[in-house]
């Protein structure tokens, strides 16, 4: 039995998540209450516009909405501790590695404070039972062109991925100071590749950009076309991650260490110029190679792999969509999402993914 979500273990439940207002938060806020969830969000207002959060009416999905701080321990706490939730996901960060160069201290500030209040409240909130931790693929020390495993080193450099190796830290000291012997309250980590999906209106993304290059250029511009990424539909990792939090609320595979890859198959991990050209296709677009002069150029890691075994063996995940046809469930989203109602095209993509 592959990914069996357990849908009378989610009924009724108070999962808080933060981050509900961005790309992954609000699909996982529409999967939480497909699955009968009660979910508090906490985040700032949404960073793009347009942005699922608005067009699915998130806030009128779930049960409250919060829109404050993760720096602000102290509206932090008392959010969490009010929700009653004893599940939280922890998405908030500033996730965008261009950006981290422009500012690195609010990258640093948002990505680990944010993650060190979580910690500090869970830490004082018995009530939380299963914390799961989303950091990311570029925590690890790529220096090496390698299939990366949870015990592989870690060492990200630009300062996104640098934030998140900290937050890689903190977590181990938390976890093995004050939650490994606890029987109550189980914590993990989580690493997933490049997340695509309907609803991403993200700067710096590849399929934001080929559909804002639609809209206004009619050609899609690729300023690094051989960089090969781990391409996985945004409802793997999440079917990932809410199968580990149940999991982990039930005291299961707890003798094995708390992070995890939610990575997809190796037949997922295709070119940039794949991708495009996929696209470029559907929506009669022609693509151009632009030249990298600027010598502020910072080229990203130009290959990233991760297993997936372990999340396999121990959870019985695995990935169910060919990334054709994660490409398609884009297209189709993009397509219908305005005439079916931004809600229910996702709702129907869950349906269709847990059948
Ligand atoms: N999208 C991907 O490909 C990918 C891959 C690996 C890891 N991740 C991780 O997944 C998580 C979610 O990513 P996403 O793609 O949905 O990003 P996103 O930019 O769409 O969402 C980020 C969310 O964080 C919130 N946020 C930012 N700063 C905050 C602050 N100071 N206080 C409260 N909320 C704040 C935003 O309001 C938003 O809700 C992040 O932790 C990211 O690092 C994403």
């Amino acid at each position: 039995m592959i990914n069996k979500i357990n849908r009378k273990f989610w009924a009724k439940k108070k999962v808080f998540i933060t981050g509900h207002t961005g790309f992954k938060g609000s699909w996982l806020s529409i999967f939480l209450t497909y699955l009968g969830a009660e979910v508090t969000g906490y985040s700032l207002k949404p960073l793009t516009k347009p942005s699922l959060y608005k067009l699915a009416n998130v806030d009128k999905v779930i049960k409250k909405s919060i829109i404050a701080d993760v720096r602000d321990y102290k509206r932090l706490f008392k959010e969490i501790k009010n929700s009653n939730a004893t599940i939280l996901f922890h998405l908030a960060a500033q996730p965008l590695v261009r950006y981290s160069y422009l500012l690195p201290k609010e990258t640093f500030d948002i990505n680990v404070v944010g993650s060190l209040n979580i910690l500090e409240c869970v830490r004082k909130i018995n009530k939380i039972k299963s914390t799961i931790i989303i950091t990311t693929d570029k925590v690890y020390d790529n220096s090496k062109n390698k299939i990366f495993q949870e015990t592989d080193r870690l060492g990200g450099i630009d300062p996104y991925s640098s934030s998140k190796v900290c937050v890689e830290h903190l977590f181990s000291s938390y976890h093995d100071s004050f939650f490994k012997r606890s029987s109550k309250q189980r914590l993990a980590t989580v690493r997933a590749g490049n997340v695509i999906g309907g609803g991403d209106y993200s700067e710096d993304r590849l399929i934001p950009d080929i559909y804002r290059f639609a809209k206004y250029k009619k050609k899609i511009i690729l300023r690094n076309p051989n960089s090969t990424r781990p391409w996985q539909h945004v409802l793997e990792p999440l079917s990932g991650y809410l199968l580990l939090a149940e999991k982990l609320a039930k005291n299961k595979i707890l003798k094995v260490s708390q992070n995890w890859n939610f990575g997809p198959n190796i037949s997922n991990c295709k070119s940039v110029k794949y991708i495009a050209n996929y696209f470029a296709k559907s929506l009669k677009l022609k693509i151009k190679i632009a030249k990298n002069k600027s010598k502020d150029f910072k080229p990203e890691t130009s290959y990233l792999r991760l297993s997936n075994f372990k999340a396999r063996k121990l959870l019985k995940w695995s990935p169910r969509w060919s990334l054709n046809n994660s490409l398609n469930k884009i297209i189709e989203w993009n397509k219908d999402a305005r005439k079916e109602g931004y809600k229910t095209i996702c709702e129907k993509q869950i349906k269709n993914y847990l059948k």
